[in-house]
């Protein structure tokens, strides 16, 4: 857990500050998260683990945080902003890096390593990757190596990343320099931001509601190298529900993001009478999310779009000259 990504994969949108030489975590879970999600914060605290929901009590950010906005839904860059402030004032505390970073992208690609021998038993090579894309760490595991195969294997292999209508950072934010954290204590990164301030609306996929896209998956976006697309949350858990259906596998609502993708591929090549070949990442398991399933399925869940308004005042501040 001390090397593990911050959100990645855990569908928990969480920072830890961990102690270097044990196992000893304190994790920042953002609010909105834990609530949706409690039993991954009973998953944590069993593995030994002490967990706040973010804002927290514990640190002045988090109590800066929570004076704005006493009901504030917590975003990656303030638990970020806790969890560094928590290991500061802490001598044995280390901050341990989120999904955004380049390191921790490496560390990912082990899925698509994995990936690739798979489509080899199968005597394929896809024709488009798909990863959900949150900080960047789960699309660049899944994409990456076959980013590099690709070169010999097939040229013209698409990458595309599914972002969330509720937070747009690739397909509505802007590449500018910016913090990883809420307090802008982070050394400035070059990436799609739609500014460290900003406040995802609440929405079930809590671990895609990170304000950034991470520095090397940015600059491939860049340069047109992968593609970005986003969707609202009731398109999302129709593609969770009929996968489920389909395969008896309920998946995360981030992993759901990449379904939704997967499914408008597969129509796309249906309706041009081509053949596609689709890979995309499951990166969790849903089990834990039964309760956004069930809020689905109730006519309960909203699709929540930032306004452009809403987007500039957290973007304003980083175009102003300092
Ligand atoms: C199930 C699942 N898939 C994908 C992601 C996105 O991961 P990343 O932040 O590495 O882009 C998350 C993040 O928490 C997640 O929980």
């Amino acid at each position: 857990m001390v090397t593990g990504t911050g959100a990645g994969q855990w569908g928990s949108a969480l920072a830890m500050a961990c102690h270097p030489y044990g196992m000893e975590c304190t994790v920042f879970m953002v609010r909105s998260s834990y609530r949706q999600k409690p039993y991954r914060g009973t998953l944590m605290r069993l593995n030994g683990a002490k967990v706040f929901t973010s804002p927290s009590e514990e640190t002045e950010v988090g109590r800066a945080a929570l004076r704005a906005d006493p009901d504030s839904p917590g975003s990656l860059g303030i638990a970020n902003a806790e969890a560094i402030e928590y290991a500061n004032d802490r001598k044995e505390a280390r901050f341990s890096i989120g999904s955004g970073e380049n390191h921790v992208l490496m560390h990912q690609t082990v899925i698509g390593e994995e990936a690739l021998l798979q489509m080899e038993l199968a005597g394929e090579f896809p024709d488009v990757v798909i990863g959900a894309m949150g900080a960047g760490s789960n699309f660049a595991g899944i994409t990456f190596p076959f980013y590099r195969a690709a070169q010999t294997e097939n040229p013209a292999t698409r990458f595309l990343a599914v972002e969330p209508d509720a937070c747009p950072k690739m397909t509505r934010g802007s590449y500018l320099m910016d913090h990883t954290d809420y307090s802008g204590v982070t050394p400035a990164v070059k990436m799609y931001t739609l500014g460290h301030t900003f406040m995802a609306y609440h929405i079930h996929a809590g671990g895609l509601r990170y304000h950034g896209a991470a520095p090397i998956v940015s600059a491939m976006y860049h340069h047109d190298l992968v593609e970005a697309i986003s969707y609202g949350q009731n398109r999302v858990f129709e593609s969770g529900a009929a996968f489920a259906k389909a395969e008896g596998l309920v998946p995360a609502p981030e992993s759901a993001h990449a379904v939704a993708a997967a499914i408008d591929e597969a129509v796309k090549a249906r309706e041009e009478r081509k053949k596609r070949v689709i890979l995309f990442g499951l990166s969790g398991h849903g089990l834990l999310d039964l309760s956004a399933y069930e809020s689905y399925l109730s006519g309960e869940t909203v699709d929540v779009v930032p306004t452009d308004e809403e987007i500039q005042k957290s973007l304003r501040p980083l175009l102003e000259p300092t």
